[in-house]
This record gives structure tokens, sequence and C-alpha cells, in this order.
């Protein structure tokens, strides 16, 4: 199993360490446009196996993509993070034409690549990536509901003042702002309801602070946070690469499902050795519907930035 990952700024490193302590691949390719970069982030990662007990083989290269050459998997991290203040969107200008030289440069050397798309603004890069490289729509995938969904579970626990491991629950929509769909209704404590434990208003915070997750950490740090997008990347190689086909929330282009067309957005998926392997439509109530639409409406006008590009 050979991964690569494009970008080898925090994000992308964060991936490549979480992907190589798994110790599932044999073979990580971190690659960057800054020369030397990737190889010594490679070269530092590779001086912690010892301590951490892996043997994935993690190498860098700059901005040679013939070293990417049969991955199984790419990761494209590539482009700006966003800075205290910004949205995910602002990023489009810049981001679009990274991806899609990116995207094409993979397949050129990846004929049967799986992509994981995690630039901002994350759902119209991965839809952009499904127009610049005709790819079936199972190889292309979208993080950020995984990342979402680990956040959204971070705050249930807080709220509840349980172990993480008590929790579970779900993000669907876009990954922005205003689009994320905290679902709290089916959001459980070991089976039983989370609005068994918390308040309506409690839980309402906890959807507000979800929403705002990835925005309060760029407040706090100065830039966009690695360590929860590099872990949640980390669990969706994982399960496809050992085809463990697990449930995540990921953008991906939808035909119909959930009443939408034509754009990538997060819904649940199995994710396996096909990559997607299938969606899962679950059935939401009149006001999931109705946030999930104007979520997906939201998506959209993002997308149709990318004409003026
Ligand atoms: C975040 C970025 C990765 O939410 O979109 O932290």
């Amino acid at each position: 199993m050979k991964v690569t990952v494009v970008g080898a700024g925090a994000v992308g490193a964060s991936c490549a360490e979480y992907i190589a302590i798994k110790d599932f691949a044999s073979e990580v390719i971190l690659l960057d446009i800054k020369e030397n970069f990737a190889e010594g982030k490679a070269m530092d990662l590779m001086q912690t196996a010892s301590l951490n007990g892996f043997d994935t083989k993690i190498s860098g290269c700059t901005n040679d993509y013939s070293r990417t050459s049969n991955s199984d998997i790419a990761v494209i991290t590539s482009g700006i993070p966003r800075k205290p203040g910004m949205t995910r969107e602002e990023l489009i200008g810049i981001n679009a034409g990274i991806v899609k030289t990116v995207s094409e440069q993979i397949i050129k050397f990846s004929p049967n690549v799986i992509l994981i798309i995690v630039s901002n603004p994350m759902d119209t890069m991965t839809y952009l990536a499904h127009k610049s490289t005709g790819l079936p729509k199972n190889r292309i995938i979208g993080m950020g509901g995984a990342l979402d969904s680990a956040r959204f579970k971070y705050r249930l626990a807080e709220a509840v003042g349980c172990p993480m491991s008590d929790i579970d629950g779900m993000v669907i929509g876009g990954h922005s702002d205003t689009g994320m769909l905290p679902l709290t209704r089916l959001a459980t404590r070991n089976s039983v309801r989370v609005s068994e434990f918390l308040s309506n208003e409690r839980l309402d915070k906890v959807l507000e602070d979800t929403k705002v997750g990835g925005a309060t950490l760029t407040g706090m740090l100065g830039t966009s946070a690695w360590y929860a997008p590099g872990a949640a990347v980390s669990s969706l190689v994982h399960s496809i690469a050992c085809n463990q086909k697990k449930m995540f929330t990921c953008s991906t282009l939808l035909s119909g499902e959930y009443g939408l067309n034509d754009l990538c957005i997060g819904v649940p998926v199995i994710l396996g050795k096909n990559g997607i392997e299938s969606i899962v439509e679950i059935e939401l109530n009149e006001s999931e519907l109705t946030k999930l639409r104007a979520s997906a409406d939201g998506v959209v006008k993002t997308n149709l930035l990318l004409n003026n590009i």
C-alpha cells in the first residue's frame, strides 16, 4: 500500500505521521513545492519510527510527481490555510488552481489512485477534482465531515462530561461555518440519546461550537488546525487500505441522493478498497432536510465561483 500526501505543511505532515503510526501502509511519499521541505519532514518523522514502533517508510520529494507513481491513495492538502477571520470560501482563488494542477499530476502517475481532498473550500475542491480528472465518483473523497464529526463528538463528550468512547454522532452538510449540520437528534451516549443528558440550550451550544470548530482553532493558533484534520485523513485512508468498510461522513458527488445533484457535500458513506463503496441515505426529518438543502445551496454558490477563476 503506497500513500502519497501532497503538501508537507502542518496538515500534510500530521496525515503522514498518523498514517505511519497506524502501521498499515508500506510507503508514504510526502511531496511539497518548497525545496527540501518534504524531505526534511520525512526524515524527522522517520527518526520517530523506532520510538513509535512503525515500519512504514516515509520519504519526501520536491515537486517530483514521478516519485508518487502507482500510489493507491493520494491525499491533497496543498494550498493556503485560512488566517483568523477568514472563511474557507475565501481561499478558492488561490487553492483552485493548485488543487487542479496537483490532481492532474497525481492521476498522470497513478491512474488507479483514490484521491482524498483536504484543501479548502473542501466541498468545492472535491467537485473541482471530479471536473478536472474525470475519475469515477467512488475514487474522489472529500475529508471534511469526518473531521467535523470528530469535533462534534468532542463537544458532546465535554458537555455530557463523559469519556469520548461513550459518544457517537455525525455531522453532515458542507464543511463551512454555516453549512455544517451536526445531527444532534441522532447523537447518542451508549445508544441513549444525548438529549437525555443535555438540555436543548446546551445541545444548541454544542451545535454552534461544532460549526465554528475550525474557526475557533484558527483564531487560537493563527492558522488552521492540523492534528484532528490529520487524524481524520488517516482514519479514512486506514478504512480504504484495510477494506474496513467503516462509515464516515465524507464529501462525495451526489446524483439524486438526498434529493441533491451535481455537487459534492458531506453525507454518510462506507469506505473500503474501492474508495466510496456506497452512500448511506439516512432518514432525515423535515427540518434537517431543509438545513441540508440550504447547506447545498451554499456549496453550489461556491462551486459557481470556479467559473470565474
Ligand atoms: C479545519 C480545516 C482543515 O476545519 O478545514 O480545521
